[in-house]
């Protein structure tokens, strides 16, 4: 394995990153690093025994679940249980087991209404349309649902929980969710700014300081089994954000010290080098299943070819969960299959774009403190950033940037929303030719006929059955893209960006007037949320949903229209208050739901 992750070749364009494999594994084998050090939640007999005998349909339910007493006790109770030759692969055996020593999962949040939520936030007088206006605030409305504060004893008993303790309450992305995640939390943040509730803000952003402490980088999600992987980096954007709202300069400056610490380990641990340029690359090092996906992981790892090796498997897997694309055909060599998962090879656009975000943010910060000397360091980071972004990612033949795969020295040509995201940057262009570069690209999007959809922007082209594929149509990504366009100096790309925002807008609207509810992600074909067709549960939502459509209201609120609907979709909507606080009731009550 060594020689497959240090080849020779590997080695010539990926040399820091070779370095820091064995510094970061302790020189163990990749294949010994589970997902954290937890014998209970990450690794071992007994999490091995209940995942394989199926007791749950849903892998996490497991790992979810609250110890009832020590780790070591429940781990002899177990040894003796297959010690007395009892049948350690029934569901049964093994259900009465947890039934024994363990509490059902769901139990570490308790529902917490935000103090900070207040009637009518301003951005909304700007919207001219009434009915959008109406929606707005009912969108503003779902904060008051979303609302979780860890429970006391997870602070008090931490070796009892998956959960990770954090102090400020959050707003989850929606109702079922049972904790926060990382990426996701940045839209929910820029809503929760238009809805002028800084203090919830400043509550979520101290908890991501305190994983920053913590673990010296955010995880994924607020789980043990969380902690070896991050996610997309948006925490100094955030701290921006709320910066220019609040000019809370004071929190702000406490804060530098966590948000440099964050920068620094992307930028040591997450580095790539190719012809001279520091590029970053999202490498989780963990050999083993994921415990929360552990079945699925399994099976597709025990059909791999001959000669493949599982662990590397592992890491691309987990790797791509890092990216927050979980799962898309941009990470499979082939498009299509999982088993070809090659993430660590990869160099994504997106990831370069949120560092040159990041390194813009910590520049203009640190100006704002009146730190003279760290603005200009990291404005020196932006301009290194331009030229690597410039040099590896921009593609002249297409006229568009394009992942760059450090394996093959090849770009991957195929079509990602995410091809487009520097335009939401300062990274590129000479400050002569942006415009020229603009026109480029959205000639590109012509061509690639992903501005025909009436619901957006596609994921990608590729119909690989993965949610991060077509047709799917994700929030984060029409943000980005719409922002990206509209940033642009160029009337006709200004327009295009518009009529994306509108059209983003009809569809979340529909689909609220028709089922009251806000959803993760949208088909851009039908417009409907994906999974329609059959039966789905609503459930309060969405965090990353809000929080775009209430920014599309306030940017472009003075044009947007609301679509037409059908005349019992508006008595629906109508009613929409008031079945959403039933909704909200269900979904904070008794009622434990298995999956996300
Ligand atoms: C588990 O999945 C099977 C097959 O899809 C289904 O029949 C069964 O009802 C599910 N069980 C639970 C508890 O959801
Ligand atoms: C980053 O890599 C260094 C070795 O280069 C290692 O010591 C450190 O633990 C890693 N940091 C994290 C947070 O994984
Ligand atoms: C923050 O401070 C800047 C500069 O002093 C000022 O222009 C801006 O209006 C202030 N914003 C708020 C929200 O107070
Ligand atoms: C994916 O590849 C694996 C192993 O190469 C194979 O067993 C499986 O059938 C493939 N799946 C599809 C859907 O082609």
């Amino acid at each position: 394995m060594a020689s497959r992750w240090c080849s020779p070749f590997l080695m010539i364009v990926s040399v820091m990153f070779c370095g820091k494999t064995s510094a970061q594994g302790g020189g163990e084998n990749l294949a010994n690093i589970a997902a954290c050090d937890s014998e209970i939640y990450c690794s071992g007999r007994l999490l091995e025994a209940v995942q394989n005998a199926h007791v749950f349909n849903d892998s996490k339910t497991f790992v979810d679940m609250k110890m009832k007493t020590e780790q070591d006790e429940i781990l002899r109770a177990f040894d003796a249980l297959a010690g007395s030759g009892a049948d350690i692969s029934s569901a049964e055996v093994m259900q009465g087991f947890l039934d024994q020593w363990f509490d059902p999962p769901g139990s570490e949040f308790e529902v917490w209404e935000p103090t900070d939520w207040r009637d009518s936030p301003k951005f909304l007088d700007n919207v001219a349309d009434s009915s959008l206006r109406e929606w707005g605030r009912k969108i503003h409305e779902l904060w008051k649902s979303l609302g979780r504060k860890v429970k006391p004893d997870v602070r008090d008993r931490p070796h009892l929980y998956s959960m990770l303790y954090v102090p400020y309450p959050v707003i989850v992305p929606g109702g079922r969710f049972r904790e926060f995640y990382y990426w996701d939390t940045y839209w929910i943040i820029r809503g929760l700014l238009l809805s002028e509730m800084t203090e919830s803000t400043k509550g979520m952003l101290s908890n991501f300081a305190e994983m920053v402490e913590r673990f010296g980088f955010i995880p994924n999600g607020g789980r043990v089994y969380y902690t070896r992987r991050s996610q997309p980096p948006v925490f100094t954007l955030a701290m921006r954000d709320y910066l220019d709202q609040t000019n809370d300069t004071g929190f702000v400056r406490t804060m530098m010290p966590l948000l440099e610490m964050e920068y620094n380990f992307w930028m040591s641990n997450r580095t790539v080098t190719v012809s001279g340029h520091v590029l970053n690359q999202y490498q989780a090092s963990i050999g083993k299943s994921r415990p929360e996906s552990w079945r699925e992981d399994e099976e597709v790892a025990s059909s791999l070819q001959t000669g493949s090796d599982p662990a590397r498997f592992h890491a691309n897997v987990a790797t791509a969960c890092e990216s927050g694309w979980d799962f898309s055909s941009r990470w499979f060599e082939d498009s299509a299959n999982i088993s070809s998962i090659s993430t660590m090879d990869i160099i994504p656009v997106d990831l370069n774009v949120f560092m040159c975000a990041c390194e813009a943010a910590l520049a203009d910060i640190f100006l704002r403190l009146g730190l003279g000397d760290a603005a200009a360091r990291y404005q020196a980071a932006v301009e290194r950033r331009r030229s690597a972004i410039d040099a590896v990612l921009w593609s002249d033949q297409q006229g568009v940037w394009l992942d760059y795969n450090s394996a093959t020295g090849q770009h991957n040509n195929r079509f990602y929303a995410s091809n487009i995201f520097p335009l939401y940057t300062t990274c590129y262009g000479d400050g002569t030719a942006e415009s020229d570069i603009e026109r480029r690209v959205v000639n590109y999007l012509k061509r690639e006929n992903v501005l025909d959809y009436p619901g957006g922007v596609p994921t990608s082209t590729i119909h690989s059955g993965e949610q991060w594929d077509f047709p799917n149509g994700w929030p984060p990504l029409q943000h980005l893209v719409i922002e990206g366009l509209a940033s642009s100096s160029v009337g006709e790309v200004q327009q295009l960006a518009r009529e994306l925002a509108q059209r983003w807008i009809n569809v979340n609207y529909r689909q609220f007037a028709k089922t009251q509810a806000m959803w993760e992600k949208y088909d851009v074909e039908t417009g409907e949320h994906p999974g329609s067709g059959g039966e789905y549960d609503v459930q309060v939502g969405f965090g990353w949903t809000n929080g775009v459509v209430l920014h599309l209201l306030d940017k472009y609120g003075h044009v947007l229209r609301a679509p037409p609907i059908s005349t019992a979709a508006t008595v629906v909507l109508h009613r929409g208050a008031l079945i959403l606080s039933i909704i909200a009731s269900i979904s904070t009550g008794q009622l434990h739901f298995e999956c996300l």
